[in-house]
């Protein structure tokens, strides 16, 4: 669209006007998109209460954007590639008069399921084109979409349906991912015996396995398609209108879920795609994130489809069947954009290098990341073998709650730095402060990351507690956002995410909060309590290490720690799952009963040197024991 940076000049104009006058500057990218009434007023924010809305009193359906508005003059074109897990089924290429089709008709099922605008709709499914269908025939008519990653636990999509009031359940009967089959619909028939919202259940027939089946709420997707018109106008929406909630792992207990709203979504997932990526027609660009996740909603569908773009969905897994897949799959369907997660980029450079250099990857214009700091190591690894030193690297920090990628280079645009994201966008104002809370004023600085000003696709609330979205949010320093993030920034203005600054640990790109593992943990019967903290692993970026109180001296260590191994599994999920369990008979606790996670991180990343002073602890002796046992 007309809103492509073309140069590093042309950067430093755009972002300079992005904040001198920023409803000018939105204003003339938001006139490219097809809007049923235009805004009366960019935008409006009073970050006290908080309160942020964009393009108020405009009028529009994403989906007309993503869809419609392409059908004169790209109807042919493939809008998604789908590659299935196993390279010996098919892929499909949908184009966007098909994909068009398909959301339509399903956007009718929705409706004869009694769904209409503003209810909440749960989609538990695989990595499949019909995931897409349900998220944007959600978009479609108003009913605002809750994905939840079908890696997740029936107690984790139990607590996420409950949130939200979901009133239906899209899901699957089963999902491939590597050599795994996982039982998604039995899955949801656990998760509903604790859930009172939920009226119905569509399954799409995916792996054909033996489900159970209840006549009363579940129905066969493709019997419900059967029959149904493609035809489905848009509904109109409020640019304000929720257009979907994501869950997000917090420090405390309780899963955030995070709303998003129409118009300054699609506004900037649309513009942030074009330009950190340089998408230019015909490109084919592959986003390797689960739809699951945030990465998934905003640059798999939303962002590429609102352009226009050609956007490959992979069902499986870098490991399947073997460790070169995702070159094999960059070679087949020709990928001009990658982008993937630190994590899975190291755990393929533990692998022989012919896995890469076999493959065709001479159509690479572009490498992303994101989910977490890239180490140097990888980020050469990626830039060597992979992008073979002619693809721009763009690392992109961003968030759930952000919506869309804030900190990142423009590829061959502005300038990369190994382990830099870089320069903000333009519309986002990044700030330092320190650990007093004041704002650091030197270019050259490290400290807390917060943003200053509103971008149109940062998250409204969380649903159905504002109070913790200002509480978690806007309560550490006035008039700012805060993301949880550490930054240093270097003398030309580039910033380097340092890690989290909370109780969030972030596991192979996963957004784990501790608390949730903890509570399942401490839901054994043999456990007291227990802490869970992150610590550096080569691998997955970070893993987990629980320290635990038993009641009595453990006689079977190891099939205690399996069953609570089996315990997290099951609450939060496989992903969740703690590398390192020691059995501790005290945890360093402050005296007014506050757990030291600072002083267990530091064991746990075996840097006991400076551990501080631990004298005012309630208990330092224990210090010394955890130490002496560490694993
Ligand atoms: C981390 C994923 C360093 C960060 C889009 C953030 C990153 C959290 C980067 C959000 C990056 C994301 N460099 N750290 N390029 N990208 N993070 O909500 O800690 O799943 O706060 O969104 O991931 O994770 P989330």
């Amino acid at each position: 669209m007309g809103f492509q940076i073309q140069s590093y000049q042309q950067y430093l104009d755009d972002y300079k006007k992005s904040v001198t006058n920023p409803a000018e500057f939105w204003d003339e990218i938001a006139v490219h998109f097809k809007w049923r009434k235009h805004w009366d007023k960019t935008f409006e924010y009073d970050w006290s209460k908080p309160e942020t809305k964009w393009f108020i009193g405009g009028q529009l359906n994403i989906t007309e954007n993503c869809l419609d508005r392409h059908l004169a003059s790209k109807a042919d074109q493939t809008a998604i590639i789908w590659e299935p897990n196993n390279p010996n089924e098919k892929s499909v290429r949908v184009t966007y008069k098909e994909l068009h089709s398909k959301v339509c008709a399903f956007a009718n099922v929705l409706k004869k399921n009694g769904i209409q605008k503003g209810d909440k709709v749960c989609i538990y499914m695989p990595m499949i084109v019909e995931l897409a269908v349900a998220v944007l025939a959600c978009a479609r008519i108003g009913a605002v979409h809750s994905v939840v990653f079908a890696g997740f636990s029936s107690k984790a999509l139990a607590a996420r349906i409950n949130d939200a009031g979901c009133k239906i359940v899209l899901t699957a009967d089963g999902g491939y991912r590597g050599e795994k089959t996982t039982p998604l619909k039995n899955i949801v028939d656990e998760a509903l015996k604790n859930c009172s919202t939920v009226n119905n259940v569509l399954v799409f027939k995916r792996t054909d396995q033996p489900i159970n089946w209840n006549d009363n709420i579940d129905k066969w997707w493709h019997e419900e398609i059967a029959q149904i018109e493609d035809i489905c106008e848009p509904v109109v929406l409020d640019s304000e209108d929720e257009l979907f909630i994501l869950y997000t792992s917090g420090s405390t207990g309780k899963p955030k879920g995070m709303v998003h709203t129409c118009g300054g979504y699609m506004v900037y997932t649309t513009y942030s795609f074009q330009n950190v990526f340089q998408y230019k027609e015909g490109d084919v660009y592959w986003c390797t994130a689960d739809i699951g996740w945030i990465t998934g909603h905003s640059y798999i569908i939303y962002g590429p489809l609102c352009l226009g773009a050609t956007t490959v969905m992979f069902e499986g897994v870098p490991s399947y069947p073997d460790y070169g897949r995702f070159w094999e799959v960059c070679e087949k369907h020709k990928v001009n954009q990658f982008y993937t997660a630190p994590t899975a980029i190291r755990t393929l450079a533990k692998h022989p290098k012919d896995l890469v250099d076999k493959y065709d990857l001479s159509n690479l214009k572009v490498l992303g990341t994101v989910g977490e700091p890239i180490n140097e190591e990888a980020w050469h690894w990626y830039d060597d073998n992979v992008g073979k030193n002619k693809c721009p690297i763009v690392d992109t920090w961003w968030q759930t709650e952000t919506g869309g990628i804030l900190i990142s280079s423009l590829a061959g645009v502005t300038e990369g730095k190994p382990t830099f994201a870089t320069l903000p966008m333009p519309g986002i104002q990044p700030a330092l402060f320190d650990s007093e809370g004041r704002k650091i004023e030197n270019q050259e600085a490290e400290g807390i990351l917060a943003i200053q000003h509103p971008w149109p696709s940062i998250a409204r609330t969380i649903y159905g507690d504002h109070e913790r979205y200002k509480n978690v949010y806007f309560s550490a320093y006035p008039n700012h956002y805060f993301p949880g993030d550490g930054a240093l920034r270097d003398a030309k203005g580039n910033y380097r995410i340092t890690g989290r600054v909370d109780d969030v640990v972030i596991v192979s790109g996963h957004n784990l909060g501790t608390a949730p593992v903890e509570n399942a943990i401490d839901e054994h019967k043999d456990v007291v309590e227990c802490a869970v903290v992150g610590f550096p692993h080569d691998v997955k970026g970070n893993a987990l290490y629980a320290f635990v109180i038993t009641y009595d001296k453990v006689s079977k260590p190891e099939q205690l720690k399996n069953e609570i191994l089996e315990l997290v599994s099951k609450t939060v999920g496989p992903i969740a799952k703690p590398d390192k369990i020691q059995f501790v008979s005290g945890l360093p606790k402050t005296r007014s009963g506050k757990i030291m996670r600072r002083i267990l991180r530091k064991i746990a990343s075996k840097d006991t040197e400076n551990l501080g002073d631990i004298s005012t602890l309630l208990n330092p002796d224990v210090v010394t024991e955890i130490i002496d046992n560490s694993l």
